[in-house]
């Protein structure tokens, strides 16, 4: 047997099984899994030797090129997929956006020219939907059948993308019946919007208010009811972004009950809290995305719940503005401050260095965290987020040795700050393919823009 690329010696690690394996590449797909093959097998031959060799990480949340208060990310879909590529990241979820009075399908026209012949890696769509008429709900279905078998709806967001309990309640019910999957943006926007009015009207306008006037409680609420809604409408729900140990509560009830619920958690809340709102100035605003950060002690929980399967995923719900001129948008009034923060980059070396290195997980089960279980869950299973003879050669020779501080001085993200600056990780990818595509070489992008390709998604499969 010939091969286009042979990875070998590596330490082969998928959600189950950690061997040390030689690897087949043929056409992008991998085709062979075995020990000691010839390196003159194949046209390249890489050696992974004291390496990991992982399925390549899957981030199921992020906004690329996304118009928000008054602003756009700072990152489209070529330098995003690429800042994505070097810290791992083979394929990414992105939210197409329906706004109101446009069609389902006018969402994924607009977020399918907006990646068109830009992305680095391959990726797919979820719709955010904020109108949906009865005669509107149908459309659902032919959506799904393009491949977009996932929906976000919004709890908070008054006036943006809010929608009321009943248009949640029909969702989930085609959801139900589509084989699609809810994700749910849980907070309760409409009490939230009146404690920030208060706030506003007391002077309190710095960038921590944002954080302050989102209690815990009503983001725990707002996950209960979510759940309430899919358990009435037969519906799976998946509870994106969880920040605090309310929530995660609420998520742990609901699946020792039984129910088909499954909610991420991203490294902010893993890392940051609080207090990094202690800062000069107007410089919290870096830190100002939603849900907001919490006290400290909420971390131990979230890695805990990771560790004990209560979470099922790591995303990083990327959506980057700038320091300069983005995030001073709201200097005198943190309402006005575009919210989101940049991750896309740093995903899988913070879960690892956290999770395998501080020995609160095993390496198994950080890759069913970072990419197996979202395929599963969002339909890119078995073709992605494994090793396995068949699936994509979407892979990365991932070094746990390295120690490395991150830093906005050497990020590929296309922001001025880094939200982890200083951060110590020990465990960096060193090489990342792409369908069999080498596209990170030791720190440098030797990939192609326009080589990403659109993913048409299966129907949500339980896990
Ligand atoms: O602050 C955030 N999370 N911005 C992105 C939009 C969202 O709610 O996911
Ligand atoms: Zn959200
Ligand atoms: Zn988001």
């Amino acid at each position: 047997m010939t091969f286009d690329t042979l990875i070998k010696n590596g330490i082969v690690v998928t959600a189950t099984d950690t061997y040390p394996s030689d690897i087949g590449i043929s056409n992008g797909k991998i085709v062979a899994i075995g020990q000691a093959m010839p390196a003159e097998s194949a046209t390249h031959s890489v050696d992974a030797q004291g390496n990991y060799v992982f399925p390549g990480g899957i981030d199921v949340h992020t906004h690329l090129d996304m118009p928000f208060g008054g602003t756009k990310s700072a990152d489209d879909f070529e330098s995003g997929t690429k800042a994505a590529a070097f810290g791992g990241t083979t394929t990414l979820i992105d939210f197409a956006i329906q706004y109101k009075g446009q069609t389902l399908r006018t969402a994924l026209d607009t977020w399918w020219k907006k990646a068109d012949g830009k992305a680095a890696i391959d990726y797919g769509f979820h719709c955010i939907v904020t109108d949906l008429p009865d005669a509107r709900l149908e459309e659902m279905k032919s959506l799904v059948h393009e491949g977009i078998t996932s929906f976000k709806l919004f709890m908070a967001y008054p006036g943006v993308f809010m929608v009321e309990d009943g248009l949640i309640f029909k969702a989930m019910l085609k959801a139900s019946e589509t084989g699609s999957l809810i994700c749910m943006h849980a907070e309760n926007g409409g009490a939230i919007d009146v404690i920030v009015r208060r706030a506003l009207a007391e002077g309190k306008t710095a960038p921590k208010y944002h954080a302050l006037t989102r209690p815990t409680t009503a983001e725990a609420e707002a996950t209960a009811r979510a759940i309430a809604l899919a358990e009435m409408a037969g519906a799976p729900v998946y509870i994106v972004h969880l920040s605090c140990n309310e929530a995660l509560e609420k998520v742990r009830e609901a699946r020792d009950r039984g129910l088909p619920t499954y909610a991420e958690t991203c490294p902010q809340y893993l890392y940051l809290s609080l207090e990094n709102f202690d800062v000069p100035g107007f410089e919290g605003a870096k830190y100002v995305f939603t849900p907001p950060l919490r006290e400290k002690w909420h971390q131990e929980k979230l890695w805990a719940g990771l560790a004990a399967d209560h979470l099922q995923v790591v995303s990083t719900d990327h959506c980057p503005f700038c320091y300069k001129e983005q995030k001073e948008l709201g200097i005198g009034d943190f309402t006005k401050i575009p919210n989101g923060g940049p991750g896309i980059e740093n995903r899988l070396s913070l879960v690892f260095t956290g999770g395998v290195q501080k020995k609160r997980f095993s390496v198994n089960r950080f890759v069913e965290l970072v990419s197996t279980t979202p395929a599963k869950l969002f339909g890119l299973y078995p073709r992605k987020g494994t090793i396995a003879i068949g699936s994509d050669a979407d892979l990365v020779i991932f070094d746990p040795n390295v120690e490395d501080v991150i830093s906005a001085k050497t990020h590929h993200m296309r922001v001025d700050y880094s939200m982890f600056e200083g951060i110590h990780i020990k465990g960096v990818p060193r090489q990342v393919f792409s369908r069999g595509q080498l596209v990170i070489d030791n720190n440098k992008f030797v990939g192609r823009v326009g080589q990403g390709e659109f993913l048409k998604r299966q129907l949500y499969n339980s896990p």
